[in-house]
């Protein structure tokens, strides 16, 4: 007889992949990352003291950054990211704190010196309205004069990583099929991920919207704060629209 699976669950972006996060992301070097970051800071003749990572995941920048003696706190909107992130600190006993916040509600969160937000995080806006108000929000978490770093997504990237792209894996105790595409201007990756322990399903399709440098530039330009550079992928030549991705680097 065969053994009838459970039905896939549909759950939100995020919530089931949180587990297997660290495992999905293993080829992001947060070392290299943190180091192109602090490249970035000495170049905008920045020292902050304290670094909030927003929608930093499992906290992987941030603990990188503690280890480089920044004061480091992460926010993120999905709470089992942060659940994984605070389970990862405890267990090093670094005192970094985690803040479960939506960018575009990052009320009552103390003011830093300077505020990241990587790796795509912030196509996860789907409007260029949500994007002038995280931009907003992030406003007031930034410390007047502070840095803010963020980064995107190209729509070259999306074509050549992320257009009708199939990938298998499986790891300890679960196994994985991501289907990403894209698709007028958003770049979907479809998660259908399946849990031995439980013998349970979940499937998770994150979308993120994918703009052209011009748009993101102009919810900039009318926001709160200066762009003093924007770069092509972690170096520092000036980007276009065949950049991978694009580092932009604000004042507050
Ligand atoms: C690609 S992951 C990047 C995580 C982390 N920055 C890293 O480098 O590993 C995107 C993250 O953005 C978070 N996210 C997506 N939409 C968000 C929102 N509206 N507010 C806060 N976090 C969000 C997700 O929960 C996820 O942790």
């Amino acid at each position: 007889m065969f053994k009838k699976r459970n039905a896939i669950e549909n759950v939100s972006p995020y919530s089931r992949l949180a587990e297997i996060y660290d495992h999905v992301m293993r080829h992001v070097d947060y070392v290299h990352w943190a180091s192109y970051v602090e490249s970035l800071f000495d170049r905008h003749d920045a020292s902050p003291d304290t670094v909030l990572d927003l929608a930093c995941g499992t906290g992987s920048l941030a603990i990188e950054l503690h280890r480089r003696g920044y004061g480091a706190s992460g926010a993120d909107g999905c709470l089992e990211m942060m659940e994984e992130g605070c389970r990862k600190v405890s267990a090093l006993d670094y005192p970094i704190t985690f803040y479960h916040r939506n960018l575009l509600d990052l009320h009552d969160l103390p003011t830093y010196d300077a505020v990241l937000c990587l790796y795509d995080s912030i196509n996860y806006m789907m409007t260029l309205e949500d994007m002038a108000q995280a931009f907003e929000m992030i406003g007031n978490v930034v410390k007047p004069g502070g840095i803010v770093i963020f980064d995107a997504c190209t729509e070259s990237n999306s074509l050549q990583h992320f257009n009708d792209m199939k990938e298998k894996d499986a790891g300890d105790g679960f196994s994985y099929v991501r289907h990403s595409y894209f698709k007028d201007g958003i770049q979907y990756n479809k998660f259908d991920i399946h849990f031995e322990a439980d013998d349970t399903s979940a499937q998770e399709v994150h979308q993120q919207r994918i703009y052209p440098l011009s748009d993101i530039r102009s919810v900039l330009e009318s926001s709160r704060f200066e762009i003093e550079a924007a770069y092509s992928g972690f170096g520092y030549a000036s980007p276009n629209e065949l950049s991978d991705r694009v580092h932009f680097v604000l004042r507050g």
